[in-house]
């Protein structure tokens, strides 16, 4: 198998795009990846996008891009797992050039949410719809289960879970791609409006817009560009139940665990090599879970991890320097193409306010749904 590089990134705003469409947002961010990565070819393509059907009335959607992005007539095809979607679109393309199919291969996701169909419904056709959805219940609805689930196991207490919006807003402050990009205080995210209880408006994920792509090649070709050269050094995905209640522990995200495991393995790390991470914390609960299955602390001790600066820009271990889903914002399609994103900005350097000193080693994380699909990437920077 060849070994594969990241070449080129490029990104939207996150946040309320009312002025451009669907494909804009996507051909945007795609022609930001091309001019980063100096390609003048594109060998094929996949987007990531959870549910454009319903948010903007479009399928079809790896010609269309294809198509308005310049690329026609290469092979474009659209990767679906939910929030994962984008994550996933990623794994296919790496595979794509390790199989020597293809050599440069744009990879991302795209989601325009704020459009269309109402979005609670659209994203609970991510849960499963028998015995989850026709009762009622919305993803915050199941991430309050899980958060409810270990402040009684684990003793995880309120602050803790808002400590996770602090840091993302703190983060996302620094981020001029961020959907808000303002810090907010322990007292405000627990006096915000309730959404499922404990969660409030401020321990939720954003409604939004959004696109990110990367272009991929392999490190034959990433060599001869002068630029920091940054590898891919594990790909790995994994499933789970969709319902919880199939689950035998609600708080274990096992799907996490799993492809975080395998993606130790492949890249030969452990926890503690890991410099920087972004991670899926569509809701600030799952923030502390991930924390758990990444192996960053041990089972149940996640709150007082996160309350003691652990994760902070300036703690053990960075999380979601990038202003994370929280502050950043989850346009679910795009969010895992836009995590790659960050960690190759952290590993060049060019992070600005946020940058981690000496990074070499990135993890980004990205699920689907209330975890029942995860992927992770490690991505190593080869030199300066
Ligand atoms: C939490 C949620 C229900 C709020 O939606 P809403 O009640 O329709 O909120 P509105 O769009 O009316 O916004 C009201 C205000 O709150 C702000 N706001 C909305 N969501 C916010 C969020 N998650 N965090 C911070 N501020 C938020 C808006 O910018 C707006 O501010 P303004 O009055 O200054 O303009 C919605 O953001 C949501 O569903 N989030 C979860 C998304 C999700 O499930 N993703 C998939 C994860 S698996």
């Amino acid at each position: 198998m060849r070994e594969v590089c990241i070449i080129g990134c490029g990104m939207t705003k996150f946040g309320e795009l009312w002025t451009k469409s669907f494909r804009d947002i996507f051909v945007e961010a795609g022609l930001k990846a091309i001019d980063d990565a100096g390609v003048d070819h594109i060998d094929s393509m996949y987007v990531g996008t959870m549910t454009s059907g319903l948010f903007v009335g479009q399928e079809h959607v790896g010609a269309l891009m294809a198509d308005y992005l310049g690329v026609a007539p290469i092979p474009a095809l659209r990767v679906e797992s939910a929030c994962c979607s984008g994550g996933m679109a990623i794994h296919q393309g790496i595979l794509d050039i390790a199989s020597g199919n293809s050599d440069i291969v744009l990879v991302g996701g795209v989601e325009k949410m704020n459009d269309g169909a109402d979005a609670t419904y659209a994203l609970s056709t991510a849960a499963d719809q028998e015995y989850e959805v026709y009762q009622g219940i919305t993803f915050p609805g199941l991430y309050a289960l899980i958060a409810q689930a270990h402040m009684h196991k684990y003793g995880t207490t309120r602050q803790q879970l808002a400590q996770v919006s602090v840091k993302n807003h703190y983060n996302g402050s620094m981020n001029p791609n961020a959907q808000f990009q303002r810090k907010v205080t322990l007292e405000q995210v627990m006096n915000a409006t309730l959404v499922a209880d404990p969660l409030t408006i401020l321990d939720c994920s954003p409604v939004s817009d959004g696109g990110a792509c990367l272009i991929l090649a392999p490190l034959e070709i990433a060599r001869k560009l002068n630029k920091p050269i940054i590898k891919i050094i594990a790909s790995e995905a994994a499933t789970d139940a969709l319902a919880l209640h199939q689950r035998k522990d609600i708080t274990t995200l096992n799907a996490v665990k799993v492809s975080a495991e395998k993606a130790y393995k492949k890249a030969g790390m452990k926890p503690s090599d890991i410099d920087v991470a972004e991670v899926h914390d569509c809701f600030t609960i799952a923030e502390l879970c991930i924390m758990e299955e990444l192996g960053f602390c041990e089972k149940g001790k996640s709150g007082k991890f996160v309350e003691d600066g652990n994760t902070a820009l300036d703690g053990k271990i960075p999380v979601n320097t990038s202003g994370g889903l929280k502050s950043k914002g989850h346009p679910v399609g795009a969010t895992g193409a836009a995590q790659a994103i960050e960690i190759v900005e952290q590993l060049r350097g060019s992070a600005g306010k946020r940058q981690i000193k000496n990074a070499k080693i990135g993890l980004a994380q990205n699920m689907g749904g209330s975890g029942a699909s995860s992927v992770v990437h490690i991505l190593k920077k080869l030199n300066d």
